[in-house]
């Protein structure tokens, strides 16, 4: 049914359009959308929806791939190559973020005619290309299976191509987060970002494009180490380096269940949803919206209530958000899948105040499946989290449509109507509820060695050896020609041209890099400038830089 209806959203010149009045009312008002595009929402007045976003189409369709590619809905092939054909129209559209070689790729929206919204909006959003990209692996590596990999050399990894090099050069640029509200760096943003670079490396291996490899995997180290940064230690993931607020957001959530890997366990590192951090923090998000919603009055604090965006929230009221109270719910789902794949769940100091929800006298110590605290621990958090469930299925009307919004005093439908990542939300959290795996996008066994809140369930690094060193380098080039820097030690690929760094351009003629390096220590350094296999040297001598002994340093230079 839910998936149905999701198709059913896909476009309005689908068989919908015939047969809904609203959507005849919206084909006679406004362009038709094209094949494969995703609207967020019918609603075309206040809120104004009728857009196709890159990231709400993702989400949607990674949605439809994993339902696809795991068994569970093969009538929608179809609707994943329009998907596909219209991104490929999409990437190319020259907008007010910039053509697809200067920036265009961070545009939030479009028409849903796939020609560019040219208003004022909070623009670039740079997490619509990772999570294109996310989609269009998973959709890349079962084709691969499927022994199609032609398709994926020749129609995907374009695709996937532009969105990762435009991850790997902006990632360290600010962003507008994905409620459209704070320009800064944004914990979503960047979980989203790192996912998405390990995953392309691997499918990069895969059909043999290794020219990126390096790259990839050096910016995948360098965001790794950054996300890290946003763990704060009030025992919750600030969601947002701007915006004034206290930082508890939905996003943090959303960012855990969007980068779930079984394989990685409880893993901290990559914040996955039964990790100690992930877990605390789910615990003081869900508690923000206690006394700010009139609808959760008198519940107790075990118990499950509606959640939103964020506490200080007031676009459109202010209420809860179907998505993000089912958010909260899939987390917690997600968790169950690894603690009983594990045999075991380890309760750390960190996580211990969200295990006590469920057993006041629980310590810290890791219990296996065979004993009773792992029983009562397990039961209370399934309890819990249907109890989510039950708080949307309670204020969903009984033709099952989800705007979304809910009132915080009354529970009733607010904001647009039938929103489409509402019901992808439902979809996914179900699935997880059924014990469904999603498929893995490489988050085991990673590691860092930047500062990582390690203490915790797993998760390598520790260690406060490495500053963050950007580097700006003023440097005219002449299209096609791009600079790289590399140098005397590892983190600068020990000075081989081949697998040099290449620098972003947005900020041309500034070229920019941000590298993990050793701190206290000499380095030498050069730029280089690369077109094809001309590789041009700047002149000697050598640079030279001692990093500080801890926090950041910004080198500015002038190419010679
Ligand atoms: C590969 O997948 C594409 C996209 O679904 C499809 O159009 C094509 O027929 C497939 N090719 C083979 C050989 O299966
Ligand atoms: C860029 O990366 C550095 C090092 O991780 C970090 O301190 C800085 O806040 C980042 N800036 C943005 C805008 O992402
Ligand atoms: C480089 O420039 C930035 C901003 O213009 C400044 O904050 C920084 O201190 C400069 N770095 C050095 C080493 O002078």
């Amino acid at each position: 049914m839910l998936i149905q209806t999701l198709c059913s959203l896909l476009a309005v010149n689908s068989a919908w359009a015939q047969s809904s009045t609203l959507a005849a009312y919206i084909a006679s008002q406004s362009p038709l959308a094209k094949a494969g595009i995703v609207i967020a929402s019918p609603s075309n007045v206040n809120p104004d929806y009728l857009y196709t976003w890159t990231r709400d189409s993702a989400v949607v369709f990674q949605t439809i791939i994993d339902q696809y590619t795991l068994g569970l809905d093969t009538t929608t092939r179809g609707e994943i190559d329009n998907y596909v054909a219209s991104q490929v129209i999409i990437q190319q559209v020259s907008n007010p973020s910039g053509t697809i070689t200067t920036g265009g790729l961070g545009e939030p929206k479009f028409n849903i005619d796939e020609t560019a919204f040219t208003g004022a909006w909070g623009r670039p959003q740079r997490d619509g290309p990772a999570l294109r990209s996310n989609a269009l692996i998973t959709w890349a590596n079962y084709l691969l299976k499927e022994n199609n990999a032609t398709y994926v050399t020749n129609t995907l990894w374009p695709i996937i191509q532009n969105d990762l090099n435009y991850v790997s050069q902006n990632w360290n640029q600010s962003t507008f987060d994905l409620w459209e509200e704070v320009d800064s760096s944004s914990f979503f943003t960047t979980a989203i970002q790192h996912r998405s670079l390990r995953q392309g490396v691997t499918l990069a291996n895969a059909i043999g494009k290794t020219s990126v490899v390096s790259s990839w995997t050096t910016q995948a180290e360098n965001v790794l180490c950054f996300l890290q940064s946003f763990w704060n230690t009030a025992g919750y993931i600030t969601a947002n380096t701007g915006g004034g607020r206290s930082g508890k957001d939905a996003n943090t959530v959303l960012a855990s269940i969007h980068t779930f890997d079984a394989a990685a366990g409880c893993d901290a590192l990559t914040f996955q949803p039964c990790s100690d951090v992930a877990l605390s923090n789910l615990l003081t998000y869900v508690n923000s919206f206690r006394s700010v919603y009139s609808l959760n009055s008198g519940i107790a604090n075990n118990q499950a209530v509606a959640t939103g965006r964020y506490p200080e929230d007031s676009y459109q009221g202010g209420n809860p958000w179907y998505l993000t109270t089912l958010a909260v719910a899939e987390q917690l789902y997600d968790s169950l899948i690894v603690w009983k794949a594990q045999g075991s769940l380890q309760v750390t100091s960190r996580s211990l105040p969200f295990f006590q929800l469920f057993d006041s006298s629980v310590t810290a110590g890791t219990y296996a499946s065979t004993t009773s605290t792992f029983t009562t621990l397990t039961t209370g958090v399934q309890n819990y989290a249907d109890g989510f469930v039950e708080v949307v299925a309670k204020h969903t009307p009984s033709d099952g449509q989800l705007s979304e919004q809910y009132s915080k005093t009354d529970g009733s439908q607010l904001s647009a109507v039938d929103l489409t990542w509402s019901y992808a939300a439902t979809l996914t959290a179900f699935d997880a509820r059924a014990g469904v795996v999603p498929a893995s996008w490489g988050a085991a066994g990673l590691t860092t060695t930047c500062n990582a809140p390690s203490g915790g369930g797993g998760g390598g690094g520790g260690g406060s050896g490495t500053v963050a060193v950007t580097f700006n380098v003023f440097a005219t080039t002449v299209f096609g020609q791009n600079i790289y820097i590399c140098g005397s030690v590892d983190a600068l690929q020990n000075w081989d041209p081949n697998t040099a760094l290449l620098l972003s351009s947005a900020g041309y003629p500034t070229w920019s890099i941000t590298v993990n390096l050793p701190a206290s220590t000499s380095i030498q350094y050069k730029y280089l400038n690369i077109e094809g296999s001309t590789i041009i040297w700047e002149s000697d001598p050598n640079m030279e830089i001692t990093t500080p002994a801890s926090g950041t340093w910004i080198e500015n230079d002038t190419w010679r």
